[in-house]
């Protein structure tokens, strides 16, 4: 009998090990999103903060849409014009409760992307042009990053 507790009680304890280890990967949800087939995380924004931010992000879309149509057009001015509406000026009018709601992984693609615009649009004054297309695509990547992560409710 001795022998076989002895045989047991390692595989008793690498069992409460993983059990253990299943409890801290096993995400914690409240009910109401338990059934929420959405896997990305909400923000917690009210109606005005999400109204907000979701005309910021209609912009940026703009924003994109304007810098390709002025690289296709070879026309510099609208490319800066698109470039610096989503840039710093955009970030600085970010309001204050969003900024301080969202998380720290969300601030480190949402920071870096006004600032990725506000470059395109002094890089559109000399760069070639398939260099601002580059840097466009690139940064197209932080839209996609921030919307596999995040929902704005
Ligand atoms: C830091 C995070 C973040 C970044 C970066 C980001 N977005 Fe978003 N965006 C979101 C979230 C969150 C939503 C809301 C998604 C949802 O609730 O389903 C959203 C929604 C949108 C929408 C829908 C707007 C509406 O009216 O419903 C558009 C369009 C959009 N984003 C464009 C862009 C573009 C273009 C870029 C890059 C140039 C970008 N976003 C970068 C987080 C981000």
């Amino acid at each position: 009998m001795a022998n076989q507790s002895d045989h047991v009680r390692p595989v008793g304890r690498a069992l409460a090990v993983l059990g253990g280890l299943a409890l801290l990967v096993v995400p914690i949800v409240s009910p109401a999103e338990a059934n929420d087939p959405d896997p990305r995380q909400n923000l917690g924004f009210t109606a005005e903060e999400k109204a907000a931010f979701l005309e910021d992000m209609r912009h940026m879309l703009g924003s994109v849409q304007q810098i390709m149509q002025g690289i296709a057009a070879d026309d510099r001015e609208m490319i800066i014009a698109a470039a610096k509406r989503s840039g710093n000026r955009m970030a600085r009018n970010t309001p204050a409760t969003i900024r301080a709601k969202v998380p720290a992984e969300f601030q480190a693609i949402g920071g870096p992307i006004h600032m990725t615009f506000e470059e395109i649009s002094v890089r559109a004054q000399t760069d070639p042009l398939e260099d601002i297309t580059a840097m466009t695509a690139e940064a197209m990547n932080q839209c996609m990053a921030c919307h596999a992560q995040f929902q704005a409710d």
